[in-house]
């Protein structure tokens, strides 16, 4: 399969950050097109392991046929076709001792995006799918459209959309629906879209549509859930100064990483007016990026995609 692609985001800084070492241990969550897992392993061989996990099995695959024979050594990559939500488990069962550093690039390849016939982009008339794992049964994205409630909808439009019009647009498809038998390809919801939109915003139609299709992907996929379930898990399996680097490429997700990072950094939480601490925190980890780190201007002008990407990172105390 030669036709997967994708050109990694903020790899430069990603090694900067994370600077993996010869003879580490590394976990790369979301292989995708194998960019990460690839510097990772330049720098972590001979003696270093890499565990590189993906949902999608066309991301494992294509690094076993394209990419596995051009490392030195191929003992050395253990490839997981899984959810990194199970982490903690898929670390155990595959012996790694002592993970000294987790990258997680969170979003979609541009494979997915641009190939994957998946239903993901409205640039194209797809089935509505949606799904990263296209091997297991799950609720997919035309079953959401044609199954859930107004209210349901209102609530997955507003919540992992950020959509102003999320009432209008979910009252469209409860039309849509009573009128036609169901909405089934990227066009219809499309055409939905437009048609619940106030005329004055009628021309922003992409912009509502990229933040339904967003929000469809979230709830199709749990992603919000299942990069919650990483962070606890994988932090609680780094080495004493072991690090862990989230890229992000949306408000919600880099929201979760930038919270769940700030709590660990905290020391003593005991009223300020305590004259002496009784809770016994401490920190358990420190920030390496103060700030989130974004793509530079070069980058963003090679690949449009950089623009929305933020790198943090942590490293356990
Ligand atoms: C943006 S791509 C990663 C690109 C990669 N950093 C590279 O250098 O090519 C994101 C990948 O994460 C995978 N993914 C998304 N959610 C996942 C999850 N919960 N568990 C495992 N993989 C996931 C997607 O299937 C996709 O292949």
């Amino acid at each position: 399969m030669n036709d997967y692609h994708h050109i990694p985001v903020l790899l430069n800084e990603v090694i900067k950050y994370l600077d993996p070492k010869p003879g580490e241990n590394f976990v790369d969550a979301t292989l995708g097109g194998g960019g990460y897992s690839q510097a990772i392993l330049k720098r972590i061989l001979p003696k270093g392991k890499l565990l590189a996990i993906d949902l999608d099995t066309e991301a494992i695959t294509n690094f076993e046929t394209n990419l596995k024979s051009q490392i030195s050594n191929q003992e050395s990559v253990i490839l997981v076709h899984d959810n990194f939500r199970n982490i903690d488990k898929i670390v155990e069962k595959h012996k790694i001792k002592g993970v000294d550093g987790i990258v997680a690039d969170i979003g979609l390849s541009s494979y997915q995006l641009d190939q994957s016939g998946r239903g993901i982009t409205f640039q194209k008339k797809e089935l509505l799918n949606m799904r990263f794992d296209a091997s297991v049964e799950q609720v997919d994205a035309k079953f959401i459209l044609n199954n859930y409630s107004y209210q349901e909808l209102e609530k997955i439009f507003k919540e992992f959309g950020e959509e102003k019009f999320s009432r209008q647009i979910a009252k469209k498809i409860i039309e849509f629906r009573s009128k036609n038998s169901e909405l089934r390809y990227t066009t219809d919801l499309y055409q939905v879209i437009e048609q619940a939109l106030p005329k004055p915003v009628k021309h922003k139609a992409a912009d509502s549509a990229r933040r339904i299709f967003q929000a469809l992907r979230i709830s199709v996929n749990h992603e919000l859930d299942n990069l919650r379930e990483l962070l606890e898990k994988g932090f609680d399996l780094l080495a004493p100064g072991g690090k862990m680097g989230i890229v992000t490429f949306h408000s919600l997700e880099d929201r979760i990483v930038k919270h769940y990072f700030k709590e660990l950094t905290k020391g003593c939480i005991c009223p300020i007016d305590f004259p002496k601490c009784v809770c016994g925190k401490n920190p358990q980890g420190r920030l390496v990026t103060k700030k989130p780190v974004t793509a530079s201007a070069e980058e963003i002008k090679n690949n449009s995609r950089a623009k929305p990407a933020k790198l943090r990172v942590i490293q356990k105390i």
